[in-house]
């Protein structure tokens, strides 16, 4: 009668070799309670006042998605503005056990995104730092298993180039504003660029305003 019940244990790992995103979804522990219900409310209450350039909201809920996919727990962004898709992308590190280093060249915006974390709750998990992501990326340590490039778009390949001996094996670079219709004239540019990794698996996300997501394959060139 109990026999397969001695059969789930085998099976879990059978399909978890096949498979390694269904042990992944079950390692991510659910953020508590009340800092979900409080990030929510925060979202909620605060969803027709994103002006700074920031990311719609079925974009953010793209980069949280990814991120808990994958369990992933380190990742850096590029481009903070006043801090919707760092306040996403935190949310779900503060599930995975993981944190976000984020960029900021607008003292004013800097400033803005930090009352937001703060606000949201999420603060804890969230390194801002204000300066040129120029200068700051090629100085960061690293590894990252996620990435979220947001700044300057004609500067893409060259946070490409700096971030890419970062990533691990299996993480991810996510480039905002990319799609097979370009934007602004240069981020087909960037598209055949990011395609030309041998190591690198790109599909394009077309919703909200467009995404190229790469994942890393091979440590190889
Ligand atoms: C598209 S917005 C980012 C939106 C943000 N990811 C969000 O959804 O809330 C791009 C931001 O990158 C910043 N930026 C531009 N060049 C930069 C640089 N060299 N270093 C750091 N930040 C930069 C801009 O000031 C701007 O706030």
């Amino acid at each position: 009668m109990l026999k397969p019940l001695f059969l789930l244990p085998v099976l879990s790992l059978f399909i978890g070799t096949l498979w390694p995103e269904v042990l992944a979804w079950q390692a991510v522990t659910p953020a508590a309670p009340d800092l979900d219900a409080r990030v929510r409310q925060f979202l909620s209450s605060r969803r027709q006042t994103w002006h700074d350039l920031n990311v719609p909201e079925s974009d953010g809920q793209q980069l949280h998605d990814i991120i808990i996919r994958h369990n992933y727990k380190s990742a850096l962004e590029i481009g903070t503005s006043t801090g919707h898709s760092g306040i996403w992308i935190a949310w779900a590190l503060a599930k995975t056990g993981g944190k976000l280093v984020t960029i900021e060249i607008d003292s004013g915006r800097y400033e803005q995104a930090r009352n937001n974390f703060r606000e949201s709750g999420l603060a804890e998990f969230i390194d801002a730092r204000l300066g040129d992501a120029h200068k700051l990326v090629p100085e960061l340590k690293g590894p990252f298993q996620f990435v979220f490039c947001d700044a300057d778009k004609e500067w893409y390949k060259q946070y490409l180039d700096a971030v890419l001996p970062k990533l691990a094996v299996g993480g991810c670079f996510a480039a905002h504003n990319v799609s097979d219709r370009g934007y602004r004239g240069n981020n087909l540019d960037f598209l055949r660029y990011v395609r030309s990794f041998a190591n690198l698996d790109t599909t394009l996300y077309g919703g909200g305003s467009g995404m190229s997501i790469s994942y890393r394959t091979a440590e190889k060139q």
